[in-house]
C-alpha cells in the first residue's frame, strides 16, 4: 500500500499542500477530489518524486522512499499518469506501452517477455485497433488508455491516476472504470484523482477530499456526498465566505 504521512509542499510563499495525510490500500480504489488547484497534481508530484517536500513522509509497502529517485521508487513498484497527456508523439501506441514493459524488463531481471506483456497491455486497455497509429493521431480519450497502458506495462502495486477519464466520452468512462475495478481486485492500490464524480462514486472504496491544501474529509462515497464541508468547498458557500 501507499502511505503519504503529513507532507507539506511550498512554493516560493505560496503553501500548495499543508500536513496532507493520505492511505491508498492494496487492492482498493482511493479516491482523491478538490477543487482545481487544492493541490491534487502537486500531491501526485511529491508521492512520485516531482517536487520535494518541505516535510511529511511517503511510503510504499512500509519502506519509506521519501526523498530517494523517481526511479527508485518507480523500482519499488509506483507508477503514475499524467494530467496533461505525456506520450512520446514521434511513437506509435504499440512503442509508447513497449518503452516501458523494455526498461522495467532491464531492472526487473523477472524474464518477463517484454513483446509479449505489450501485447497483453494493448488488448487489456483496448488499443489493438490503434496500436500502429502514431500518438498525434488519436482522439484524447485514446491517449488516456495508452498512458494508462504505458503504466500497466511496469506492473505497478501502486498506480496514480491523475484526471484519467478527462477527454474521454461516457461510454469510454464506463469501460475505463471497469477496467480500474478489476485491476484494483488483482492486488494493485490504485489513487484515483478525477472530476468525474460519476466515476468517483461509482468505482471508489474511499474518498479523500483536498481543498486549499488541506484534507478536510476522508469517507466512502455517499458519506462525502453528503458532507456538508464538501458541498461548501466546491459550491464556494456559507462556510467558505464566513472564514
Ligand atoms: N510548480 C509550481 N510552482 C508554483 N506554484 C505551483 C506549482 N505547481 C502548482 N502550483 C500551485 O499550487 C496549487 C495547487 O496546484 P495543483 O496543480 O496541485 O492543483 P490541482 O488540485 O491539481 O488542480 P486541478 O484540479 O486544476 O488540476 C495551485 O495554486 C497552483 O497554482
Ligand atoms: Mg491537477
Amino acid at each position: 500500500m501507499l502511505e503519504a504521512r503529513d507532507v507539506s509542499v511550498q512554493f516560493g510563499g505560496h503553501q500548495a499542500l499543508s500536513r496532507v495525510s493520505i492511505a491508498a490500500p492494496a487492492g482498493q480504489i482511493t479516491g482523491l477530489i478538490g477543487p482545481n488547484g487544492a493541490g491534487k497534481t502537486t500531491l501526485f508530484n511529491a508521492i512520485s518524486g516531482l517536487v520535494t517536500p518541505t516535510s511529511g513522509t511517503i511510503t510504499i509497502d512500509g519502506r519509506d522512499v521519501t526523498g530517494t529517485s523517481l526511479h527508485k521508487r518507480a523500482r519499488c513498484g509506483l507508477a503514475r499518469t499524467f494530467q496533461q497527456l505525456e506520450l512520446f508523439t514521434m511513437l506509435t501506441v504499440r512503442e509508447n506501452i513497449r518503452v516501458a514493459a523494455d526498461i522495467r524488463s532491464r531492472w526487473a531481471r523477472d524474464h518477463t517477455d517484454v513483446g509479449a506483456l505489450t501485447e497483453a497491455v494493448i488488448d487489456r486497455v483496448g488499443l489493438r485497433e490503434v496500436a500502429d497509429e502514431r500518438t498525434t493521431s488519436i482522439p484524447t480519450g485514446q491517449g488516456r488508455l495508452v498512458e494508462l497502458g504505458r503504466a500497466l506495462a511496469c506492473k505497478p502495486r501502486v498506480l496514480l491516476l491523475d484526471e484519467p477519464a478527462s477527454g474521454q466520452d461516457d461510454r469510454e468512462t464506463e469501460r475505463f472504470g471497469r477496467l480500474l475495478v478489476e485491476i484494483a481486485d488483482e492486488g494493485t492500490a490504485v489513487l484515483l484523482v478525477e472530476h468525474d464524480m460519476s466515476l468517483v462514486m461509482d468505482v471508489c472504496h474511499c474518498v479523500h477530499v483536498l481543498d486549499l491544501g488541506q484534507i478536510i474529509a476522508v469517507g466512502t462515497p455517499s458519506e462525502i456526498q453528503a458532507n456538508t464541508v464538501v458541498l461548501d468547498a466546491y459550491l464556494g458557500t456559507d462556510a467558505r465566505s464566513a472564514s
